[in-house]
């Protein structure tokens, strides 16, 4: 009745920014992610019927606050009459500060608590568990490349093209580590009601993940660059044309911003994109990574350059 798994953020390239229907946390649009794979987070889950009530701890430290939403998960996957659980999570990398860690943290989840409860569900029915908590948490049950759709309901996720099939590098110049100021959540459905940009951004969803969809395909770099940065920065100026305005930008990451792009018009392959936070994640070539490395590291004010690979799929790991 006890059972640990491991999974990955995931760094979405074509980005989801809206709810159609907020009960069932289900996107407005479909979305095209790439799966980390040095970044983690590893979960255990204990069902222990002499427990009274669930706990939870994370790196160590006991976070009541976080448990309301990690309970209802565990009621999604196991059912209400279950058994109160004790879950413990670690990750090897800065929590709530926009590098998508609760992607990761509910994928690891929904396959511990499956596995505890006994395994016997699909990756599909995990996927759309762990999108009824997190929306982007659903592309973390896959590795590589991920496209996330709504369908009837719910939710389905693609497996684009494996890690393997095109192994980019990400480096993560972290600008601010502290905690986010307004939850995506609540940021999403301020964008849906108020920004004059909210339609326009959905209705031209359907052809940026066609062309993402593309480049991933032939291994485009340029064009998935181009695709990537225009859906982030319209992202943000759906957030930016909020009432009132969601900025996740500090001054540290418009520099990053451009010293991504000096490098691209000097012949490095690489793009950035940026999420519900003020971290810039800059997509590489392999070759180009000590480039990109050295030139984050150099902008004044990053306080942490972190670097990863593409990698793999949430699953139970063994935690004897
Ligand atoms: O899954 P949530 O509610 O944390 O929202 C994720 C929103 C973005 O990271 C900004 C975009 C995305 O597609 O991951």
């Amino acid at each position: 009745m006890r059972a640990t798994a491991r999974a990955h953020p995931n760094i979405a390239l074509i980005k989801y920014w809206g709810k159609r229907d907020s009960v069932r946390n289900l996107p407005a649009a479909g979305s095209i992610s790439a799966t980390l794979g040095d970044l983690w987070t590893s979960m255990t889950v204990d069902l222990d019927e002499s427990l009274q009530a669930d706990v939870l701890a994370v790196n160590g430290r006991g976070r009541a606050d976080l448990l309301p939403r990690v309970a209802r998960c565990l009621d999604d996957v196991l059912g209400t009459s279950r058994a109160a659980a004790r879950v413990a999570s670690r990750a090897n990398f800065p929590i709530a500060a926009g590098i998508a860690s609760s992607a990761s943290a509910f994928a690891a989840l929904v396959v511990a608590a499956d596995a505890a409860g006994g395994g016997r569900r699909s990756t599909a029915e995990l996927a759309s568990l762990a999108g009824r908590a997190s929306g982007s948490a659903a592309r973390s049950l896959c590795g590589g490349f991920v496209e996330l759709q709504p369908a009837d309901g719910d939710v389905t996720v693609t497996s684009l093209r494996p890690a393997s099939g095109w192994p980019l590098r990400v480096v993560i110049a972290v600008t601010d580590a502290g905690p986010k100021a307004v939850g995506s959540t609540e940021a999403m459905e301020i964008s849906r009601a108020t920004s004059p940009f909210y339609a326009r951004w959905l209705e031209q969803q359907a052809d940026d993940l066609a062309a993402a969809r593309a480049a991933i395909a032939a291994r485009d770099f340029s064009g998935l660059a181009t695709v990537a940065e225009h859906n982030c920065l319209k992202m943000h100026s759906v957030m930016w044309s909020s009432r009132p305005p969601i900025v996740y930008w500090n001054g540290v990451t418009l520099d990053c911003m451009r010293a991504v792009r000096e490098l691209r018009s000097e012949g490095s392959d690489v793009f950035f994109t940026i999420d519900a936070g003020p971290q810039v994640k800059a997509f590489c070539a392999a070759a180009d990574e000590a480039r990109v490395h050295a030139a984050l590291a150099a902008v004044a004010g990053v306080t942490d350059v972190l670097v990863s690979g593409l990698g793999e799929a949430a699953v139970p790991i063994d935690d004897a």
